[in-house]
């Protein structure tokens, strides 16, 4: 096990042991020291484990010394990044000046096809991988080739592994913690399946509710979705695989999806979109892929601004560019910054390439400058360089994509270790207590309950009756197309909380049948609490469930999920309802209703998705998840909607003309009130906040104190050719410190919010998410926290000048328990 600041970080929270999270509430206060077992069922055992329920731990992480904070970052090497937590900047800029040094000496060695081929992929179900590169040399002795696999959330197409919880449901932890985890183990369990690329994570934005592929990225906001790409990256490339930062831009619906254009102005891309791309490249990611989509009018995969312009130069990307399955257009792509063409074929099986001897000729004649070819096989072998897979113990891959039932070349390794902790734990913690009244959660001993739904139980026939989950039935615990994994086991709803009756004496009955409302009503009645669990379900464009071509036809709940809440609180003064869902949903057909009593929005949370809900109804785990997205009233509540239609050879034409007012900017900019606001999310306990107080971070002789005065004199900053990102723009300029006090009966986890509101004349919507953090509190305790900010965050991007620039004026500070719910205000003037 590698012993980075994490791996230490792991280590302390099983000692801790009894400094886990809970919420005893039927207890007294002090209880809370008791540590509570809560029990695993596993169905791929007999045996019941305990497992202490751990969770993140705040204290745990150093903070930076000053010194580190205002000089040049100690932490250079992608397998050693900083703690999670830290404001310091890593500064990748050394690891990869050696990588290139050694991707050079071995690239002058090659010949123009050899140079060729380490960028052509072999063709579809041409290797092991969903993606592979040729060896180089006889017997790969000049280079050993590639091995690239899916995706975002562990696997695909492998035994033995984790299904970890979905990206939509990572980034509603808002825990860095527990985004980096997730990261490591993932990276983890590729390097041990001896993948080398691993191609995510995803961090398209949202912008469509019903978008297909919205759960596997991190939301709506491009904040958060920067900062769980940057922590998911630097957990898996510390684990020692590529990380690959997609998809490259704007694929933002499936309908279509290699037949549109997203017509995005430039700030818009820069601020909205691009900017989880520029925080992947500054946590130092090997690969980026390219999207299906066209920008403009232009490919995505042969876009010069995009790849050339605002990647590679403006945000100083080291790594390489491949194209997304089949996404190459052209030879040419080449000269605008295409490094590696995937699979390789031009269509699936076609057996013609646009890279292989097509661009060879291209370089003969000089189309495309040999410095080009030789920059392209530089970059992709730097990636390998620099995350050490040269190194001679690297695995070799031991697993079949394509043919999982040959024994030849199947090792079944198992690289499961305990990471279905981190899935529980991120599970619990994703989950999102949206209504709670008369104390209906945490659930207490209850005499009786009965489970309704499909999505409470197992599937017919599980857990992975659907080829790359392409259906559904029971537990909805992730979305489907490539963005899979096969489940090793999942853990249903009904399998959790029986073990909890078993220890409650708990009468338990249930109906999986989500149509047979009479008897799932009458069922309900005299019940101490009705649990209904419902759900809805996205994927990739080439499986079509319900008539849901991978985008969301509708915002409703799937399997008449509506009627059947209505059934059961029409005879039970105690409906909790649990919806598992890809994204948003419209509620209001129930939500007020008197008998409604919770709401706990759980998303997609992988492999543990009973165990997680189970904790967080029974209290193990004290709600601290934020909703990762607004949920509307009614679905043209949203600032954009899936764009249909088009004839087969049409290119349709989807222009961005919201702008910056993406999910709740758009809600704020034309005050449309939401059902649930973007960050929301409601506890078992109360939290209050005090002492505000925003000062300038101490700071030491910079070597770019011109720059930082520019800045600060309101010119846009100039971005550096080719180099590496501006990191001066990035360090904390202000330190804003509060407190934080549990007011309530019970330990619990917050999440406190920042938001900017910048003046007037920057032309922004009325609140940008600039910052959050997680603080636990004990009853009665309070703690002090602090959020930084930098010269970036309280910029905005100037078109004309093509730099970051702050706004004259005062810029509003809140601090908030989410995007409308401000405790505090403050204000800063820059000097
Ligand atoms: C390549 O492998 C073949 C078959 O194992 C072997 O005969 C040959 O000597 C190898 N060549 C090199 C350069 O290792
Ligand atoms: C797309 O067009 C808009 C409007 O002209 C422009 O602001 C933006 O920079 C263009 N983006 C790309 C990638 O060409
Ligand atoms: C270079 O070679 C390519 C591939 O054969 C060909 O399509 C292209 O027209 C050539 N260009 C020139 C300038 O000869
Ligand atoms: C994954 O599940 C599918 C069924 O959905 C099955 O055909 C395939 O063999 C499984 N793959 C592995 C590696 O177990
Ligand atoms: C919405 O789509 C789901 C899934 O296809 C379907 O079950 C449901 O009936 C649809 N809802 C409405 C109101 O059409
Ligand atoms: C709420 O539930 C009770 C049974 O507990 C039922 O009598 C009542 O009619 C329900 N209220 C509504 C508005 O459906
Ligand atoms: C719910 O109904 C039960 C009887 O079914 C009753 O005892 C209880 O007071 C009701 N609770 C509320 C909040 O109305
Ligand atoms: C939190 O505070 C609100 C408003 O003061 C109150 O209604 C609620 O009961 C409190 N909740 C808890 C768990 O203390
Ligand atoms: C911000 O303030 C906190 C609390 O005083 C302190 O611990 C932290 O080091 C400060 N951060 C920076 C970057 O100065
Ligand atoms: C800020 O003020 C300066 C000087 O008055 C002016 O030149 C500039 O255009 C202003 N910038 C914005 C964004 O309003
Ligand atoms: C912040 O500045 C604005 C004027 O720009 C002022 O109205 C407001 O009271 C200030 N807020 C605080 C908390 O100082």
């Amino acid at each position: 096990m590698h012993a980075g600041p994490l791996g230490s970080f792991i280590s302390s929270l099983i000692l801790l042991g009894s400094g886990s999270q809970e919420a005893p509430a039927a207890e007294a206060p002090g209880a809370v020291t008791t540590a509570p077992s809560t029990n695993t069922a596993q169905p791929s055992t007999e045996t019941v484990i305990t497992v202490p329920i751990q969770s993140y731990s705040f204290s745990a992480s150093p903070l930076p010394s000053q010194a580190a904070v205002a000089g040049v970052s100690p932490f250079t090497d992608p397998r050693e990044p900083p703690p999670v937590g830290s404001s310091v900047v890593p500064d990748f800029g050394q690891a990869w000046a050696g990588a290139y040094q050694e991707a050079k000496n071995k690239v002058a060695g090659f010949t123009i096809d050899e140079k060729v081929s380490v960028g052509t992929g072999v063709g579809w179900m041409g290797g092991r991988c969903v993606g592979n590169t040729p060896p180089i040399g006889e017997n790969g002795t000049k280079f050993p080739g590639l091995c690239l696999e899916d995706s975002p959330l562990g696997i695909r197409f492998a035994d033995f592994v984790t299904a970890f919880p979905t990206g939509v449901n990572t980034a509603a932890t808002f825990n860095r913690k527990l985004i980096r985890r997730r990261g490591l183990f993932m990276g983890r369990e590729h390097v041990g399946k001896g993948v080398n690329v691993a191609l995510g994570p995803m961090m398209n934005i949202g912008r469509v509710a019903q978008g297909g592929r919205n759960w596997e990225g991190f939301g709506a906001d491009p904040f958060l979705a920067g900062e769980a790409a940057y922590e998911t990256i630097l957990g898996m490339q510390e684990g020692g695989v590529q990380a690959c930062a997609k998809h490259l831009i704007n694929n933002e619906q499936e309908h279509f999806r290699t037949q549109e254009s997203s017509d995005v102005d430039d700030r818009t891309q820069h601020e909205i979109y691009a900017h989880p791309f520029l925080r992947s490249i500054m946590a130092g990611v090997a690969s980026i892929m390219c999207s299906y989509n066209l920008i403009n009018g232009t490919y995505a995969c042969e876009n010069d601004k995009i790849m050339n312009d605002i990647i590679k130069r403006e945000f100083g990307f080291q790594g390489y560019v491949m194209s997304d399955w089949g996404a190459t257009h052209s030879t040419i792509s080449v000269a605008t910054g295409l490094d590696m063409t995937m699979p390789g074929d031009i269509t699936f099986g076609s057996g013609t390439t646009y890279f292989g001897p097509t661009l060879t000729a291209y370089v003969q004649n000089n189309t495309i400058a040999e410095a080009r070819l030789d920059d392209m096989a530089t970059r992709i072998i730097a990636g390998w360089y620099f995350l050490h897979q040269d190194a001679g113990n690297y695995p070799t891959t031991n697993f079949d994509a394509f043919n999982p039932a040959n024994e030849d070349t199947n090792e079944h390794v198992d690289v499961q270790e305990d990471h279905y902790k981190v899935v529980r734990e991120i599970g619990a913690a994703s989950t999102v207590l949206l209504k709670n009244t008369n104390g209906a959660l945490p659930l207490k001993k209850p005499r009786s309950i009965v489970l309704v739904g499909s999505d409470a139980g197992p599937g017919k026939v599980g857990p992975n009756e659907f080829a790359d989950q392409g259906g559904l039935d029971g537990i909805l615990a992730m979305g489907w197309g490539s963005g899979t994994a096969n489940f090793t086991y999942l853990v249903s709803p009904l399998e959790a909380i029986q073990r909890r009756a078993r220890d409650d004496r708990t009468s338990v009955s249930w109906i999986l049948d989500d149509f047979d409302t009479d008897r799932a009503g009458n069922m309900a009645i005299g019940r101490s609490a009705a649990l209904v669990f419902i759900s809805s379900d996205s994927g990739e464009d080439y499986i079509t469930v319900d008539g849901n071509e991978g985008d969301r036809k509708n915002l409703t709940a799937w399997h008449s999920g509506d009627d059947l809440v209505l059934a059961i609180a029409a005879q039970n003064n105690n409906t909790i309802v649990v919806v598992h869902s890809v994204g948003p949903l419209i509620v209001e057909p129930w939500i007020d209703h008197p008998n409604v009593s919770a709401v706990l929005w759980a998303g997609v949370p992988g492999q543990e998705a009973g165990n997680s809900i189970m904790d967080v109804l029974y209290g193990a785990w004290n709600p601290s998840g934020r909703l990762p997205y607004t949920i509307a009233k009614q679905p043209s509540d949203y600032s954009a909607q899936l764009v249909l239609g088009g004839q087969p050879t049409d290119i349709l034409s989807i222009p961005y003309t919201e702008g910056l007012n993406v999910d709740y900017r758009h809600f704020d900019s034309f005050n449309i009130t939401p059902r649930f606001e973007f960050g929301f999310g409601l506890s078992y306990t109360n939290f209050t906040y005090s002492k505000l107080h925003i000062a300038k971070v101490g700071h030491q002789a910079s070597t770019d104190a011109a720059l930082e005065k520019s800045w600060a004199a309101g010119n846009a900053t100039p971005i550096g050719e080719g180099s590496s990102t501006a990191l001066w723009l990035h360090r904390p300029l202000y330190n804003v410190t509060f407190e934080v006090k549990n007011t309530g009966p019970v330990w619990g986890g917050d999440v406190p919010q920042l938001y900017l509101h910048m003046p007037a004349s920057a032309g922004e919507p009325p609140s940008l998410l600039k910052g959050f953090t997680n603080v636990e509190v004990l009853p009665q305790e309070q703690k002090k926290v602090s959020i930084t900010l930098s010269r970036y965050d309280l910029s905005f991007w100037d078109t004309v000048a093509q730099g970051w620039r702050r706004p004259n004026g005062t810029i509003g500070v809140s601090i908030g328990t989410s995007s409308r719910d401000v405790r505090l205000s403050g204000n800063i003037t820059i000097t």
